[in-house]
């Protein structure tokens, strides 16, 4: 990716978090964003009203929409939020068939129009969906990875942020595994202006804001009724573009391709990374407990049912 040129962002899928990412990117001037969904109008409707929205919140990105995939062509960063969130009443595996089916179609045509960019993968079941993405695209690992776990760190920042008082800007964590119940926090990695969380909370809160975290995308989705998260989950992938595109080298949890790291072979969840022009530059290592390596391997254990009943599915 080179410097100083003007960055193409592209959004697949135009509904709640889609849109969202695309608001973000505009308004950071991350470049400028194409959003792409198969419903006419869609995009264009939302496209057109975030570039009348960029003369008052003083952004200059272009943003556009499309029912054509060959609109992607030349983006530096794909984020695929196209798929449907689990409604009541719908398995796991009916999501996982659905939104594997829908994947599979996306990373078509991205492969075919974008097949230089970086893939950040938004559509659940996050870890899995992932790995499929990876294995349809063809792509190097260091160019596919999901968002989940900036999501995880930024609801227990934002929960530490309301249990202390203190500004959520103070806050570290890092919010490790699959996206889901078996999420694996890291009270040790997680600080108040550098002081340990342990030395600030008693066990039981943390605990308590920990099981909350686990739990953060079903309590919004108790309160919408209709849908779940997108306000928090657009700001992640676009905190995640900024470090790509501006080559910033955040370390980020991201879900990630392993090749042994953390004991782990030929699947996608969520670690730390190293995150800039190149992609996936490096997965960090961080030393961790016995406890939270076996609670990682649990998370694993999800993901490699979803990868398992993609194959049944004949999906992967
Ligand atoms: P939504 O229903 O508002 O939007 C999904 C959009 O995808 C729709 O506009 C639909 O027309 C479009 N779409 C479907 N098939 C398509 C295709 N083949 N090509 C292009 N577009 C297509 O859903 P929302 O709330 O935006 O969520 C999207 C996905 O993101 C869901 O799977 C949800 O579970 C997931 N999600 C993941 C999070 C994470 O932390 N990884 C957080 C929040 C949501
Ligand atoms: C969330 O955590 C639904 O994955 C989505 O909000």
């Amino acid at each position: 990716m080179e410097s100083g040129k003007r960055f193409k962002i592209a959004v697949i899928g135009a509904g709640n978090v889609g849109a969202s990412v695309a608001q973000y990117c505009a308004e950071m001037e991350l470049g400028d964003v194409v959003l792409v969904d198969v419903v006419e109008g869609l995009p264009q409707g939302k496209a057109l009203d975030l570039t009348e929205a960029g003369p008052i919140r003083g952004y200059g990105s272009v943003v556009t929409g499309s029912n054509e995939f060959a609109e992607i062509a030349g983006s530096d960063v794909v984020v695929v939020t196209a798929g449907l969130a689990r409604k009541p009443g719908m398995s796991r595996l009916d999501l996982l068939g659905r939104n594997g089916a829908i994947m599979t179609t996306v990373c078509e045509q991205v492969a075919r129009h974008a097949p230089s960019s970086i893939v950040v993968v938004v559509t659940n079941p996050l870890d899995t969906m992932t790995y499929l993405a990876h294995k349809k695209l063809g792509f190097p690992a260091k160019h596919v990875l999901g968002m989940a776990g900036c999501l995880d760190s930024g609801r227990l920042r934002a929960f530490i942020a309301m249990e202390t008082g203190v500004s959520p800007k103070n806050i570290d964590t890092m919010v490790l595994g699959s996206h889901g119940d078996d999420m694996v926090p890291l009270p040790q990695y997680t600080t108040v202006s550098g002081v340990p969380i342990t030395d600030i909370l008693p066990k039981h809160r943390i605990e308590a804001l920990i099981e909350r975290t686990r739990q953060g995308g079903g309590e919004i989705v108790a309160l919408l009724k209709t849908g779940s998260a997108y306000y928090a989950p657009g700001a992640s992938a676009a905190r995640m573009v900024q470090s790509i595109v501006r080559d910033e080298k955040q370390l980020l949890p991201c879900s990630a391709y392993l090749t042994g790291q953390y004991g782990l072979t030929d699947i996608y969840i969520g670690v730390p990374v190293r995150l800039g022009k190149g992609g996936v530059e490096e997965i960090v290592s961080l030393p961790i407990s016995k406890q939270d390596l076996a609670a990682l391997h649990k998370s694993a254990e999800e993901v490699r049912a979803g990868i398992n009943a993609l194959r049944d599915l004949k999906v992967l």
